[in-house]
């Protein structure tokens, strides 16, 4: 928070790191983070307001008021609620970029393990609307083992993760 080199947390970095790769810019972008918890929703916030993403960051969580208002202005959305595909193509702006962080267990008997992993975001449905959007399972999930990785690497080594 305070921006002294550390290790970042690897959910947060996966995400940032996908930005930055699919070269989607955050300076002066709206980015909406639903969810405030501990290990997603307040770090990746932190994070996105840093001055190398200089992101206009609002968090949003269980009591927010009238949520679709404020992810309706997003530019990029981060889901980190837990609530699965919760949400629906009217929570998004048009070439919105839409990250889902969720992993959620849905009972589903025609998958042989008599379940499916699906996210916080209802892919099909918001697909066409967005300009880019994460699958679940295989979008954040991988990023944040890559980031593991990469901080177990830079702690063998003795560098501290700057990113
Ligand atoms: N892909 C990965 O590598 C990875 C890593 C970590 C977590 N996850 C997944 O990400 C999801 C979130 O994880 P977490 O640990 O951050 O969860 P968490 O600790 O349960 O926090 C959930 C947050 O979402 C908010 N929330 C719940 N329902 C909401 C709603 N209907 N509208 C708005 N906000 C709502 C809660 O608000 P309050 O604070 O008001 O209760 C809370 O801040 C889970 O599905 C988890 O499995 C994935």
């Amino acid at each position: 928070m305070i921006g002294e080199k550390c290790f970042v947390p690897c959910t947060p970095a996966g995400v940032v790191e996908m930005l930055r790769v699919s070269g989607i810019e955050t300076d002066g972008k709206h980015v909406v983070v639903l969810g405030r918890s501990n290990i997603v929703g307040k770090p990746v916030a932190n994070l996105l307001l840093r001055k190398e993403h200089n992101a206009t960051v609002t968090v949003c969580h269980s009591r927010t008021k009238n949520m679709k208002d404020i992810t309706s202005t997003a530019d990029i959305l981060i889901a980190a609620i837990g609530k699965p595909e919760y949400v629906k193509s009217d929570f998004i702006k048009e070439g919105c970029v839409v990250i889902d962080v969720g992993i959620n267990r849905v009972d589903d008997p025609l998958s042989k393990k008599g379940y499916r992993i699906t996210g916080d975001v209802d892919f099909i449905d918001c697909f066409e609307k967005s300009l880019l959007i994460t699958p679940v399972p295989g979008g954040v999930g991988p990023m944040t083992i890559a980031m593991l990785v990469k901080n177990t690497l830079d702690s063998a080594a003795g560098n501290i993760y700057e990113k």
